[in-house]
């Protein structure tokens, strides 16, 4: 929660605002649960409310769309946001615990399962909050070496900051299979799983533009670390880095990283 507090107005503005490289899946989540004018919707870890903006404008005035996420930040950006629309609204809720007086015809949830500590007790209670006729979307990130932009520099770290990542931290990759992320759905009792894959583009420049701006979107504990390094190690750690891009860079040495990216739908 901390984290997504200091992190939410650069992750709006670098990424989720713009639709850029994973955030081009909001359009084809939104196109496979297809919500239909008079939809009531629940749009689960909304962040800074990509998704829910884009529902909003398909459920028409008949039709509603909550958002629901723990960050105080997020939920703030995104009331501002989208002050103009009167079919959408913002709350703080946890994932694991929320529980609302009505039934939702959709629930999505992008790029945040895999943050949950307990995804069961997410997906459960996903599944008691949702219509019996009602259907879930879910979309996570690929495999990590289906997705250079994060492993690039993680690969890379851990070999210079054994512990970067806090043990206990659940992946960001956990669901990244077609067969981890259906078989965690149908644990919750889902039925009529349907897993889509998409790999999009993103370019982050040229490999200096990725690094510097990778150090300063990170979080701020991440980024200490990375700072406590000194000099000499930290140079090591670029170059290892940058061996590791290469493969992505074109003529003009602009990276264009493919990005893997996995959508599910599922009915109650
Ligand atoms: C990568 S962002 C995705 C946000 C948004 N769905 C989007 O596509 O831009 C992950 C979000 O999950 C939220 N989150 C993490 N754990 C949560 C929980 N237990 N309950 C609700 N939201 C949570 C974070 O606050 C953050 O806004």
């Amino acid at each position: 929660m901390k984290i997504w507090n200091e992190v939410a107005p650069r992750y709006h503005k670098r990424w989720a605002k713009g639709n850029r490289g994973p955030f081009q899946s909001t359009q084809r989540l939104v196109e496979l649960i297809s919500p239909t004018k008079g939809s009531i919707v629940l749009d689960l870890a909304c962040g800074t409310g990509v998704v829910t903006k884009e529902i909003s404008s398909k459920v028409g005035k008949m039709g509603f769309v909550i958002g629901a996420d723990t960050s105080t930040t997020a939920i703030k950006i995104a009331k501002q946001w989208n002050k103009e629309k009167s079919n959408l609204d913002f709350v703080n809720a946890d994932a694991e615990k929320f529980s609302f007086s009505t039934k939702f015809d959709i629930i999505t949830c992008q790029y945040a399962l895999f943050f949950f500590p307990n995804a069961q007790n997410a997906l459960k209670n996903m599944r008691k909050n949702l219509k019996k006729t009602g259907m879930i979307g879910i979309s996570v990130h690929g495999r990590k070496e289906k997705v250079p932009f994060f492993s690039s520099i993680l690969d890379s770290v851990t070999k210079f900051i054994p512990d970067y990542v806090p043990p206990g931290t659940p992946d960001l990759d956990r669901f990244g299979t077609k067969s981890a992320l259906r078989a965690e759905i149908s644990k919750a009792g889902f039925s009529k799983i349907t897993v889509k894959e998409f790999v999009f583009d993103y370019s982050p420049g040229k490999f200096e533009d990725y690094w510097k701006n990778y150090i300063k979107y990170v979080a701020k504990p991440l980024r200490e670390r990375l700072n406590a390094l000194g000099q000499s190690k930290r140079k090591e750690l670029k170059e290892l880095v940058k061996e590791k891009t290469s493969q992505y860079a074109n003529n003009n040495e602009e990276i264009v990283f493919p990005w893997q990216v996995l959508i599910l739908t599922a009915k109650y």
